[in-house]
């Protein structure tokens, strides 16, 4: 028995077996490359599931993490803490909204913005019985508020506490959302580009027209950003592309790169009537650890100007793709996506290709059973797009 089939054989002894993994034990990363218990290496384009922006090992933020690590990892939300403050101030900035509350994770992240808007609408009204306007194959997390947002049948069946109040539109069907909206409706929830639903970017006349249509209603409108904010689309936040601004903004993934941390924000006018003292908590929310991390993340970020050379090399990862597609058009039906958030969407399931890229050496992942994902570091250079196009090239055409 080698090492990974060690550490396999107690996982499937010993944990809850909800993960269907891949049998791979990842014991370490650098760059853009991880290496397995027993030393095969890989190019990963899959980072984490788009938390990994920064690659492997990135020596500025490791030393951040263990400098804070030395002073002080947790202090409880009873105390201020210096790298919370600073943390609040960098992502406010960036993003443009007022205020922020640190969670840690994406799902509570969903959880908090939901609990914001219903707030908000409650101040208003005191009615308690609002509903929230959310979209097919939308992607909002597990936990039961959060999943109660997710349009997807497979996450929700057995799970849909908040049955009617959440009333799901077709994405990128303006009139779908337009026929939802009751006196009740209080905001509506969305992935700027929706993720494991199969990388769907928004049309622009789409959210757009949303936004507008939130202003004319009186709707919150939330943006999920926790898998295509922070550079990921080649700008810091997808919904800049499109020239709009969300009333509340949900972030995560990318924000620790690899410290568990997620964020929810909002403008000055929801903050004024939501969430006010004892309306919400963490215990480790914001602690100082993944607080530092959040710092040393927004940092990088502008010192290496990453989201430009996302932009910059987004049309050689196109093209790569495109040549793919281009090759195989019996098989691959269309790329889509936005900047390193990129789908080939094939016309049966695209297992076996994730199998066999493994096996060459490759990290790539699926949205959906025919949608092959590419979520690569966002630090990827020429010759990685070109390794993995030589790659998924060799895997398909052996089939
Ligand atoms: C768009 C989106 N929202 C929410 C979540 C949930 O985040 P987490 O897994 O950190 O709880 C995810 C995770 O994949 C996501 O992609």
């Amino acid at each position: 028995m080698n090492n990974s089939e060690k550490y396999m054989k107690l996982e499937d002894e010993y944990t809850l077996q909800t993960y269907a993994r891949f049998p791979i034990v990842i014991e370490k990363g650098e760059g853009v490359y991880v290496t397995d218990a027993d030393g095969k290496r890989y190019l990963d384009f899959a980072a984490g599931i788009a938390v990994y922006a920064l690659g492997y090992g990135n020596r500025e933020f490791n030393e951040a993490l263990k400098k804070q690590i030395d002073l002080c990892i947790h202090t409880s939300n009873l105390y201020y803490n210096e790298p919370a403050s600073l943390a609040a101030k960098a992502f406010c900035e960036v993003s443009g909204m007022d205020r922020v509350f640190f969670t840690n994770s994406g799902t509570e992240a969903i959880e908090g913005a939901v609990k914001s808007a219903l707030k908000y609408a409650f101040s208003g009204d005191k009615k308690d019985d609002h509903e929230i306007i959310a979209f097919d194959h939308s992607f909002h997390g597990r936990s039961l508020g959060a999943l109660s947002v997710t349009g997807n049948p497979h996450y929700r069946e057995g799970y849909t506490p908040w049955e009617g109040r959440v009333k799901f539109a077709v994405y990128n069907d303006l009139e779908s959302v337009k026929a939802l909206v009751n006196d009740r409706t209080c905001a509506v929830i969305m992935e700027t580009v929706q993720g494991e639903g199969g990388i769907h970017p928004a049309d622009p006349d789409f959210i757009k027209g949303v936004r507008k249509l939130c202003d004319e209603k009186g709707l919150l409108l939330i943006l999920d950003e926790i898998q295509c904010g922070l550079g990921r689309t080649g700008s810091m936040f997808a919904f800049e592309d499109y020239g709009v601004r969300p009333d509340i903004l949900t972030s995560a993934k990318a924000l620790g790169c690899g410290i568990p941390v997620g964020a929810f924000a909002m403008t000055q006018k929801v903050a004024d009537r939501s969430l006010k003292v004892g309306d919400h908590g963490s215990t480790y929310g914001g602690n100082p650890l993944a607080c530092a991390a959040v710092c040393e993340v927004l940092n990088l970020f502008e010192k290496t100007d990453i989201v430009s050379h996302v932009k910059s090399l987004t049309p050689v990862l196109e093209e790569a793709l495109d040549g793919i597609a281009k090759k195989y058009p019996g098989r691959i039906k269309e790329r889509r996506g936005k900047g390193f958030m990129q789908a080939l969407e094939f016309t049966a399931p695209v297992a076996d290709v994730i199998k066999k890229a493994q096996q060459e050496g490759l990290l790539i992942i699926s949205a959906g059973a025919n949608v092959l994902r590419l979520l690569p570091p966002l630090v990827i250079e020429k010759e990685h797009i070109n390794e993995m196009k030589n790659i998924l090239d060799k895997v398909i055409s052996a089939d």
